[in-house]
This record gives structure tokens, C-alpha cells and sequence, in this order.
């Protein structure tokens, strides 16, 4: 009978993703599957690992493959119908709430809101914040739901595309989106995980400026003065961005660096 040390040696994966894929089949958290590696496993449990193993071999993303990726270190579900959170989007969330800590009471408004991992983080992160999330995607829509659920967060949602989602009076503190950026042309999208990932929360279809502009100009008529827009962008748009936030009377234009040195995101006040 196989083991979970025996089945980890012979699927060609790396030690720590066959552990995660075996956590994930058996249920188990790390210790135990530590202090259990020579036990014999049921078949079922070693032919579903073989399979999501072979998955993996092909390239599937582990986070699709285990169902889960954590975020702001929240424990969010994920499926193909949405992207996989990334770590340098925590940086939008932190500038979020660091913003909330004197506004504790604003209205914030989470535009393409995928998974959910940014209005739930910052509604967990500033209980006293009145947070909406939009998405286009009504797949990607239920996923956010049903994080705001599991994780006890108070989220209100709306489906349609960027402002066409919302009550036509409905005006926010503070808009944050991390959009679809990479140009349709992006030879990126064809390769990793990318590959797997839906293909409109990727890409604008356009060159990748297109969502970045739809939502700075929107953004006129839906903040409250003194409020605030922040987005997400590719490594090279943030002077494209900052431009686009001039160009549309946006005060105080500043990009911000990721832990990787890369202008990560772009924001502005009116
Ligand atoms: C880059 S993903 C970001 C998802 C999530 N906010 C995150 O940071 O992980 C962009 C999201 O925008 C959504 N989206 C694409 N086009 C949209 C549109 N026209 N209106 C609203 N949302 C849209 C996609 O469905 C996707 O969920």
C-alpha cells in the first residue's frame, strides 16, 4: 500500500506542492501529514492525488488545484472563474485601510472585485467601513460571495460593468480596483498560470490602459470630495496612470512600490 512519503517521492513534483496536494486530499494540516508519512492510504486518497499530481505536471496552478490561496492572511476560496489573489495586491489593501484609520466611517467601493480578496480584506480590516464590490462576472461574483460569508465579512455586491453596476447616486470615499491591465497583445498570457486563469480578468482586450481609463474617468462623478481612487497596474503604466489621473483633475498623484522595488500602484485625491 502507498504511503504519503511514497506517493511524494514518486509524482516528480516538488516536495512542498505534493505535501499541499496531499493536505488538501486527506484533510489534514501539515503536522500530521508529517507525523503520518509512512502510514498506508486508502486507495481513493492515492488515485485522486495521481490525478491532481498530473494536473499539476501539466501546469495547472496549485491554488486552483488545492481551492484555496491566502491573502492579507485570510483564507479565501478560489476556483478557475476567478484570479488568483497575488501578494503584491495586498500593498492596494494596505494603502486602503491606512486611508480608513482617520475615515473609519467611509463608503469604499472595490471595482472588478474577482475572488473578493480586497473588499473582504479591507471590510474585515475597517468593521466600521461601508464596502461594495462590483464584478462583470456573475461566476466570479458568487466566488466573492461566498467569501464574504465564510469569512464573516460585510460586503455589499453588485454585478455589471464598472460604474454601470452601481445606483446612478451612488458616491464612495474611497475606490480602489486592481483591473484587468495586461494588453490583449502580452505574450504573458500564454504562458504559467496565466494559462489558466479567466481570460477577462486578465486582460482589457485592448492595450491594457483601457479599464485604467474607464475607471479614473468614472470616478469623477462617484467620489465625494476629498475622496480618494487607488488602482492596481502593470510594472511600466504608472506614469501612463498618473497622467490619466491628471488628466482627469485628480490632486496629489503618487505611484507607490511594491516589495520588489516595481510602481505598483497609482492613486489621487479629489
Ligand atoms: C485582475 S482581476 C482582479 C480580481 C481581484 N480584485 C483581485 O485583485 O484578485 C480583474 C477583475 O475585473 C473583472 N472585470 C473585468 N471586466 C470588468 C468590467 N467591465 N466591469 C467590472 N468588472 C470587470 C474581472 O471579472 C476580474 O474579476
Amino acid at each position: 500500500m502507498n504511503t504519503a512519503r511514497d506517493l511524494s517521492a514518486a509524482s516528480g513534483l516538488p516536495r512542498l506542492e505534493a505535501r499541499m496536494l496531499l493536505e488538501h486530499i486527506l484533510g489534514v494540516p501539515r503536522a500530521w501529514l508529517l507525523a503520518h508519512d509512512t502510514d498506508p492510504l486508502d486507495p481513493a486518497a492515492c488515485r485522486r492525488f495521481e490525478h491532481l499530481a498530473r494536473l499539476r505536471r501539466d501546469g495547472h496552478p496549485m491554488a486552483y488545484l488545492v481551492g484555496r490561496r491566502e491573502f492579507m492572511g485570510h483564507d479565501f476560496a478560489v476556483t478557475p472563474d476567478v484570479l488568483i489573489p497575488r501578494p503584491e495586491t495586498e500593498l492596494l489593501v494596505e494603502t486602503a485601510l491606512a486611508w480608513l484609520v482617520d475615515r473609519p466611517e467611509s463608503a469604499v467601493l472595490d471595482l472588478g472585485t474577482g475572488s473578493g480578496v480586497i473588499a473582504v480584506s479591507i471590510a474585515l480590516g475597517a468593521p466600521q467601513a461601508t464596502v461594495t464590490a462590483t464584478d462583470i462576472s456573475a461566476t466570479a461574483l458568487q466566488m466573492a460571495v461566498r467569501n464574504a460569508a465564510r469569512l464573516n465579512a460585510r460586503v455589499d455586491f453588485a454585478q455589471g460593468s464598472w460604474y454601470e453596476a452601481l445606483p446612478p447616486r451612488a458616491r464612495y470615499d474611497l475606490i480602489v480596483s486592481n483591473p484587468p491591465y495586461i494588453s490583449r497583445d502580452d505574450e504573458h498570457l500564454g504562458q504559467g498560470d496565466l494559462r489558466f486563469e479567466p481570460r477577462g480578468a486578465l486582460t482589457d482586450g485592448a492595450n491594457g490602459l483601457r479599464d485604467l481609463t474607464t475607471i479614473v474617468n468614472g470616478a469623477v462623478d462617484r467620489l465625494r470630495s476629498g475622496g480618494e481612487l487607488w488602482m492596481e497596474h502593470g510594472w511600466d503604466q504608472a506614469q501612463a496612470v498618473r497622467q490619466l489621473l491628471m488628466d482627469a483633475g485628480f490632486k496629489n498623484v503618487t505611484s507607490l512600490r511594491d516589495l520588489s522595488g516595481i510602481e505598483r500602484i497609482s492613486g489621487g485625491s479629489l
